[in-house]
């Protein structure tokens, strides 16, 4: 067993969060739950220099629900200078952060530049760090699907699609974090690769909802253009192993 390690975990109450938490504290690794509710604020910095004195790694998995370009960028920009200051200053030795898949790709989606300026952000801090780029996680899909309706139907952008169970994402974001900074950016998707439609038709159908689905080559994501292959990694990705179908099950 690897020697047991401090981790900071900055938005630690969240989704992905809670569950890398968990499987931190499972291996009795000593974990700092860090929030705006806990009294540290990565925005702010408020609790940053006490929550990381001492650390091995941090992991940032923090977010704001906003459609707001400059809310956004702010926030990510922002969040990541704090947080890789007060890494470096207490020379902790791996800053992990989770972003999407071709975030650069779909920087005009308000939500996806905020996500880049946190990967430059982090890249140009001088602090050691690993990206990992997840795809769109199966519990993003009840937001996706309603996001996409309209008059009782759902039509969908007419590309690939390969999303990812927030269990794979957290037990890939604890295993980097425990292993050595790479200086770059890792893809991680799930283990299926289908149309964007056909996705949200299962969910749909899985749901007992019986809107119609459908995919349209003038659907955007977001206010992005997209191409056939804008939400799936185009080259060597970590492959998660929840299917949809077991996901569903659970
Ligand atoms: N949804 C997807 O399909 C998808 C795909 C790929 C990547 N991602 C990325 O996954 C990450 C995690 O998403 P999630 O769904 O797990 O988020 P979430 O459930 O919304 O949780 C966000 C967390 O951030 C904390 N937080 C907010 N402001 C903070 C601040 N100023 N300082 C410290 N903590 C703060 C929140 O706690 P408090 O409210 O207590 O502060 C909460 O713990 C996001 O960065 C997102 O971009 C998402």
């Amino acid at each position: 067993m690897s020697k047991l390690k401090k981790v900071v975990v900055i938005g630690g109450t969240g989704l992905i969060g809670s569950k890398v938490v968990k499987l931190l504290e499972d291996a009795n690794h000593e974990v700092v739950v860090a929030s705006t509710r806990k009294g540290i604020n990565a925005f702010t910095g408020e609790g940053l220099a006490q929550a990381v004195t001492g650390a091995d790694a941090v992991i940032d998995v923090s977010n704001i629900m906003s459609f707001d370009k400059q809310a956004l960028t702010e926030f990510f920009g922002n969040s990541s200078r704090n947080l890789t200051s007060a890494e470096k200053a207490a020379g902790v030795r791996h800053h992990v952060v989770l972003s999407i898949v071709n975030a650069d790709g779909l920087a005009a989606n308000p939500y996806m530049a905020g996500k880049l300026e946190q990967e430059e952000t982090v890249a140009a801090s001088g602090q050691p760090y690993t990206i990992v780029r997840a795809t769109q996680f199966h519990e993003f899909l009840e937001a996706l699907t309603d996001a996409y309706s309209a008059d009782g139907a759902v039509k969908v952008p007419d590309i690939d699609f390969q999303p990812i169970a927030a269990d794979d994402v957290a037990a890939t974001l604890v295993e980097v974090a425990l292993g050595a900074p790479k200086n770059g950016t890792i893809d991680l998707s799930g283990p299926e690769r289908a149309s964007f439609e056909t996705f949200i038709r299962t969910y749909v159908g899985a749901k007992g909802d019986g809107r119609p689905v459908s995919a349209d080559a003038g659907v955007n994501y977001f206010g992005a253009p997209v191409v056939t292959r804008s939400l799936v990694p185009t080259g060597n990705y970590i492959k998660g192993g929840i299917t949809l179908a077991q996901w569903l099950e659970t």
